[in-house]
This record gives C-alpha cells, sequence and structure tokens, in this order.
C-alpha cells in the first residue's frame, strides 16, 4: 500500500465516527447542515490520523481516543470555516465545494465555527466518560489541546497572519516561522502529542511526538504555502493564487520556491530522527507520512 492509501484507510475510520459525531444532538437544523457540511466535506484528516497512529505506535488502543481524534478536525475544520470568512481570507472555495459562507451566509458560518469548537470539547471529554481512559491522562491532552488551538497557538497565529497582511513589505522570516509554528504548527503538534498522552507513555516517548509535530507541522505550512503558488485548484479543492492576490507573508513569497521546498524537507528531515527509538508499521507510516507532506499535492 502507498503512504497516500495508506492515510486514506486510516482517515476512513475516522470518517465514520465524525460522521455519527453530531448525531442525537438537540442542534437547530440549519447550524447542524452547516457544521456538517464544512466537517463532512472530506479533507485529509491529518491531524486525527497522527494522534491515533502515535498512540498505536506507543502501544495505546488508538480505538479508544478516536473521539479525541474527531475533536482534532472539529477545531481544524473550525478553523478552516473562519480563515475563508471575508474578514479572513475571503476564499470562496473549500474542500471541493462552496465556502461555509458562501452556502450558508456569514452569522451561520461564524455560529458553525463557534459550535464545531465547543463540541470539540464534548468529544474530547467523551473520550475520558465513555471509553474509561484514565482522567488524567484526558486531562492532560485536552490541556494541551485547548493551549494549541488558543490565543498561544492557532488563533494567534491567524491574528499574526492577518497582521502581516494589513502591512507593508513581508515579514521576516524569524516573524514568518513564529506564525507557521502557531497557525498550523501547533495543531498537527497536539495532535501528536496528545496521541502519545492518552497511550499512557512516560515523559520520554511524549517529548518525541511534540517534536515529531513541531518539524512536520511547519514543513506542513510551507507546503500548503507552497501548493498555493504551484498547485491545482481542482486538486486542492480551494483557490490558488489566493495567498499573492491578498499580500499574506509566505515562505514562496520571502526566500522563493526551491528553497521553500527545500527548507520543508529539511524540518521533514528533522521530524524523523524522533522516530528512530521506535519500530513496527506505524513506526514505518509516521516515517512515510512525514515525507509525503512535501511530496503532496493536496
Ligand atoms: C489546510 O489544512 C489549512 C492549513 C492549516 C494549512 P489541510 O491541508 O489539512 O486541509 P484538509 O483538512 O485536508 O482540508
Ligand atoms: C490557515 O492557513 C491556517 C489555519 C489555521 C486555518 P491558510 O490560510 O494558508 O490555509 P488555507 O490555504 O486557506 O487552507
Ligand atoms: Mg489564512
Ligand atoms: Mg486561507
Ligand atoms: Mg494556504
Amino acid at each position: 500500500m502507498s503512504v497516500k492509501e495508506k492515510l486514506a484507510h486510516r482517515a476512513a475510520t475516522v470518517e465514520s465516527f465524525l460522521g455519527a459525531c453530531l448525531k442525537g444532538r438537540d442542534i437547530p437544523e440549519r447550524l447542524l447542515q452547516s457544521m456538517e457540511y464544512s466537517l463532512l466535506a472530506g479533507g485529509k484528516r491529518l491531524r486525527p490520523v497522527l494522534a491515533l497512529s502515535w498512540c498505536a505506535m506507543l502501544g495505546g488502543d488508538s480505538a479508544k481516543i478516536l473521539p479525541f481524534g474527531a475533536s482534532l478536525e472539529c477545531i481544524h475544520t473550525y478553523s478552516l470555516i473562519h480563515d475563508d470568512l471575508p474578514a479572513m481570507d475571503d476564499d470562496d472555495l473549500r474542500r471541493g465545494k462552496p465556502s461555509n459562507h458562501k452556502q450558508f451566509g456569514e452569522a451561520t458560518a461564524i455560529l458553525a465555527g463557534d459550535g464545531l469548537l465547543t463540541e470539540a470539547f464534548v468529544l474530547m471529554t467523551e473520550a475520558g466518560l465513555k471509553q474509561g481512559l484514565s482522567a488524567n491522562r484526558v486531562l492532560r491532552a485536552v490541556n494541551v489541546l485547548a493551549q494549541a488551538a488558543g490565543s498561544g497557538g492557532m488563533v494567534g497565529g491567524q491574528a499574526m497572519d492577518m497582521e502581516f497582511t494589513g502591512r507593508a513589505g513581508l515579514a521576516p522570516l524569524d516573524e514568518l516561522r513564529r506564525m507557521h509554528a502557531m497557525k498550523t504548527g501547533a495543531l498537527i503538534t497536539a495532535a501528536c502529542e496528545c496521541g502519545a498522552v492518552l497511550s499512557g507513555v512516560g515523559e520520554d516517548d511524549i517529548d518525541n511526538a511534540r517534536e515529531y509535530g513541531r518539524a512536520i507541522g511547519v514543513a506542513f505550512q510551507i507546503v500548503d504555502d507552497v501548493l498555493d503558488v504551484v498547485g491545482d485548484e481542482a486538486t486542492l479543492g480551494k483557490p490558488v493564487g489566493s495567498d499573492e492576490e491578498q499580500g499574506k507573508s509566505t515562505y514562496p513569497a520571502l526566500i522563493g520556491l526551491e528553497k521553500s521546498k527545500e527548507l520543508a524537507r529539511e524540518y521533514v528531515d528533522r521530524a524523523v530522527k524522533y522516530l528512530e527509538a521506535y519500530s513496527g508499521d506505524e513506526q514505518a507510516f509516521l516515517t512515510e507520512l512525514a515525507r509525503y507532506i512535501v511530496d503532496r499535492v493536496y
């Protein structure tokens, strides 16, 4: 199986859990439609798959952390809905469909994002309440994920992105690095770290998961910036050329396409070093997945 097939195979497990996770809640019809419209529109499901694989590689029961994986995808999807709003990146296409605000209007899109963010906390705590995971592990994982999603993580990074976008000239490399680490790296890092925390291993393994996540997280956003230049809209399911149009500070704009790809590869090389202590199928998959981040076209 190719790494792409392995990713899709693992994503399918996440997909079926996501399909059921909002059912049975008393959510007003249009809000529910809007939340599921974006949540169930596909996507690589990279963050939940990372959490599941780290958990499995370290000897944990990945089926038990599925609600946690789903919560990562809820937070990620909310960030995409808000990222596309006219006040932010103003993009009309996402996951191959009209962006949430194009389909449902801005007010519902904002609320769908709010709803998904909050549902994430229901799902995370359910991982403890319904799957019998230790309360201490769940508490720590919730803390890790909340910090990563919040103002010192994803939201903070998005705020930096917006600040740079309104400013004359490009952001310097050190600020760009910080912005990438926060807006995209933080959630990817938390996915790996939470997988390790929930598997019940010790601090050394948790450190390895976190450092692997940090390195692939930055590589992932560098490649996202590259694909905004060289990618194909139909394959990506989102607009290309959007960053340049909006005067975004990106790696390709600052150091060029080739150097950007080279840098992403360096980060990936760094990431796979943190897998050296392990073996088996999940270790092989996480190694291939890190490499795939640079080679992906979607
Ligand atoms: C896109 O994330 C936004 C970034 C943080 C770079 P993904 O490329 O993981 O988007 P989906 O989930 O596959 O749609
Ligand atoms: C977004 O970065 C990161 C998020 C936290 C959503 P981008 O704005 O580059 O993501 P895309 O390209 O729209 O998916
Ligand atoms: Mg953006
Ligand atoms: Mg965007
Ligand atoms: Mg982008």
